[in-house]
């Protein structure tokens, strides 16, 4: 049975918060949100809940997770080596949405660090998370709250709709309000890398440390973030990115094809038409951010067969849309134009 509780975001109740955080030391399972998205909490140090939080979603073993804490000084329980540019970020940036990658102390579980060297690390900014960290009394390993695969929750129902029956408890405090996950650098060598690019810019933690380097530019760090090897993101329908110039002719290409059509759109498509739903995005990266996950859950609810995705610019939390889109869509993109 999976309790479900809701709590006020702003000022969780204390009984609420006491009773998660025993089930997180007795070895059990909690859902709580964080300002990017929800996580599913288990006691960092315990080997046997920590498996439980793998068996829950599903996920693959090698594919670690990121340790919670409550503040900065907690950061020596996970962490050996903090360097310098940690130091810098971790001041400048937590609590919120950054996570990065340090030398593990010894004590972090295996199971916990997907038997690598190294520990990821975050202070998420939501004060539910914050509470069920201290109360708990340990740093929490939480990946994000869904099956592995699926978009990520932003909301309570999406984990209730992938986890129920499967975890002990779902702390709802509404809506995730940066709703991509956590950016994640890794500082273990120099210049950083940045393996995800999440709810952080790029260019806000460029003005702190200096230069870092994404994946693209640093190829050789994909197998130090075993994440980048999976299927992500992925809603049951087929995902097409489709620029502003080209929404209207896949819609319409699809359409015609017989398929139902479902498109998140920037800029407004004719609606009305059989077989299509049209769910309008926010033009603003930060909007469109928040509002993805939960746009690919409501089309697969609708048992749309083909999701037309609008791209965004790359500035801001866009490369953050951006790398979910393409991930969730598996490079497919608008086909030629035909005629021109
Ligand atoms: O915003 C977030 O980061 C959310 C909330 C709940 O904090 N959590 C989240 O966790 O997105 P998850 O497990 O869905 O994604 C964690 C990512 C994965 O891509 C994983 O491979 C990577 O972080 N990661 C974890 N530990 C790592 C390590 N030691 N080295 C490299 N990558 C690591
Ligand atoms: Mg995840």
């Amino acid at each position: 049975m999976t309790q479900y509780v809701s709590v006020d975001p702003a000022r969780p109740d204390p009984e609420v918060i006491a009773c998660a955080a025993r089930i997180i030391r007795e070895g059990g399972l909690v859902a709580f949100p964080t300002e990017t998205v929800y996580g599913l909490g288990a006691n960092a140090f315990d080997p046997a809940a920590v498996a439980g939080v793998f068996r829950a979603k599903g996920r693959p073993s090698d594919n670690p997770l990121i340790v919670h804490i409550a503040g900065t000084d907690d950061l020596e329980i996970a962490a050996r080596a903090v360097p310098e540019k940690a130091r810098k970020l971790g001041a400048s940036f937590w609590p919120g949405p950054l996570t990065m990658v340090l030398v593990a102390s010894p004590g972090v579980p295996r199971v916990t660090s997907g038997g690598l060297a190294t520990v990821a690390v975050r202070v998420p900014a939501h004060p539910v998370a914050t509470a069920l960290i201290r109360a708990s009394g340990t740093p929490v390993a939480a990946p994000s709250a869904n099956r592995s695969g699926r978009p990520s929750p932003t909301n309570a129902r999406h984990v209730l709709e992938d986890l129920d029956g499967r975890i002990d408890m779902i702390l709802d405090g509404g809506p995730c309000t940066v709703g991509v996950e956590s950016s994640v650098i890794d500082l273990t060598g120099d210049p950083p890398v940045l393996l995800r690019p999440g709810g952080l810019s790029r260019s806000s933690i460029e003005a702190v440390i200096g230069d870092i380097r994404t994946l693209e530019q640093a190829p050789e760090a994909a197998n130090r973030s075993p994440g980048t090897r999976y299927r992500h993101y992925a809603p049951k329908a087929r995902v097409i990115l489709a620029g502003p110039g080209e929404v209207a002719r896949e819609v319409a290409r699809h359409l015609s094809d017989g398929r139902r059509v479902g498109v998140m759109a920037v800029h407004p498509v004719p609606g009305g038409r059989a077989g299509l739903s049209v769910r309008m995005m926010s033009a603003d990266p930060a909007g469109y951010a928040r509002e993805l996950f939960a746009a690919l859950r409501e089309m697969d609810d609708l048992n749309c067969e083909v999701i037309v995705a609008e791209t965004v610019d790359e500035r801001g939390l866009g490369s953050a849309v951006m790398d979910r889109l393409r991930r969730a869509s598996q490079g497919d993109s608008a086909g030629p134009s035909q005629g021109s």
